[in-house]
């Protein structure tokens, strides 16, 4: 039976976001700097991971309060061995309708199949340029963007449609790729969503200059591409909707610093070592893994995730500020974005 639970501004439990492992094979400065995750960086060890059976248990747990929607991410979720398995475990709970996954694309071209064929319905993939000079300084381990291009392309040939690419702006790193994005990711295959640099966790030195705004974007598009806003698909969709006048398809921008969109938030997230966090923004997470461990049933775990959000009351980026920026925050590895 499906019980909603509703938090203290009266939101639902609709989305989680399961992290399936903190490790990338990328190093995005925004993200993932190098200077903080090099050599000695203490990543979870493998037994404070989730197992896929895990995983499934508390998805059906969170499905049982409401949750229609999961997304699968990481760090690099594709790194996580065999996860076509926890595709095809998740493709079958019942009440979850949308099962989706925001990868790198580095490790698309072989995953592609078994991931469809797994079950899996949608996909978006993180692109920040098309230049190749500035996707490896981006990603800052040299990774070649046709690499990910290929994946691209694997993933189209074996069925998703349309693919949401992500890019992160940065003034002054990429902002030239605004147009080039656009024009090369258009057409009914793609949905392009242009991403504000946000302040998530303490390592990625973010300052507001560096964010390109969500409005200068559309400016600069629409001054080259002509652009007429869509309604939201959802109540609480992150991206802000437009289509090109031409019928040359959809573009989106997320504007998290600019234009928060906190009020219709419906995210948990799962971190791989099983804790929940209640915004991205959260500085800690309630340990759902030791009680797991230790033989909760389904309903003490029923319980315990309800109980955390009945009393959720985040809305940082609607109540974001230099004091908060400098706050305590989880890695955006950890909580996948
Ligand atoms: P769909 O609407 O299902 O396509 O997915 P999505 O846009 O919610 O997911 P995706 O993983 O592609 O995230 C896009 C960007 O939005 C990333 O930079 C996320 O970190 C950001 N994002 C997603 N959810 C939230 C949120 O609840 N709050 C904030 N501030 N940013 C979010
Ligand atoms: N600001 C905005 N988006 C970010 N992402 C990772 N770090 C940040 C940040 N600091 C994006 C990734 C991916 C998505 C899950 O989050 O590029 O597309
Ligand atoms: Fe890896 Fe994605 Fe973070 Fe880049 S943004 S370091 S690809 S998890
Ligand atoms: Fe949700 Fe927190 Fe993002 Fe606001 S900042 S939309 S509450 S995750």
């Amino acid at each position: 039976m499906i019980s909603t639970v509703l938090d203290q501004l009266q939101r639902p439990l609709r989305d989680l976001r399961i992290s399936v492992t903190d490790r990338c094979n990328f190093r995005c400065g925004y993200c993932m700097p190098k200077e903080v995750f090099g050599r000695g960086y203490d990543f979870l060890p493998k037994d404070d991971v989730l197992t896929f059976e895990e995983i499934a248990r508390l998805a059906r747990v969170f499905a049982g309060l409401g949750t229609e929607k999961i997304r699968l991410t990481g760090g690099e979720p594709l790194l996580r061995r065999q996860l076509h398995r926890l595709v095809s475990a998740l493709a079958t709970v019942a009440g979850v309708h949308d099962l989706t996954l925001t990868t790198n694309g580095s490790r698309l071209l072989e995953e592609a199949k078994s991931l469809r064929d797994a079950g899996l319905r949608r996909l978006t993939v993180s692109v920040d340029a098309l230049d190749d000079e500035i996707f490896r300084a981006m990603n800052d381990v040299d990774f070649p963007v046709h690499r990910v291009l290929r994946g691209i392309e694997a993933a189209r040939a074996v069925g998703f449609a349309p693919i949401k690419i992500n890019m992160v702006v940065k003034r002054g790193v990429n902002e030239d790729q605004i147009l080039p994005m656009a024009r090369h990711f258009r057409g009914p295959e793609f949905i392009l969503r242009f991403i504000e640099f946000m302040d998530v966790g303490n390592t990625n030195a973010w300052r507001m200059e560096d964010v390109v705004p969500a409005a200068e974007i559309i400016s600069r598009l629409t001054a080259e591409i002509p652009l007429e806003p869509v309604a939201a698909n959802y109540p609480g969709e992150v991206a802000r909707r437009y289509r090109h006048r031409d019928g040359g398809g959809e573009i989106g921008v997320i504007s998290s610093v600019t234009q928060p969109f906190c009020g219709d938030c419906t995210r948990a997230r799962l971190s791989a070592d099983g804790r929940l966090f209640t915004c991205l923004f959260a500085s800690t997470g309630v340990d759902l893994r030791s009680p797991l461990r230790a033989g909760a049933s389904d309903t003490d775990l029923a319980e315990l995730v309800s109980g955390v959000w009945r009393a959720r009351t985040d809305r940082y980026s609607e109540i974001r500020s230099s004091a908060t920026v400098a706050q305590p925050k989880a890695e955006m590895s950890l909580l996948g974005g």
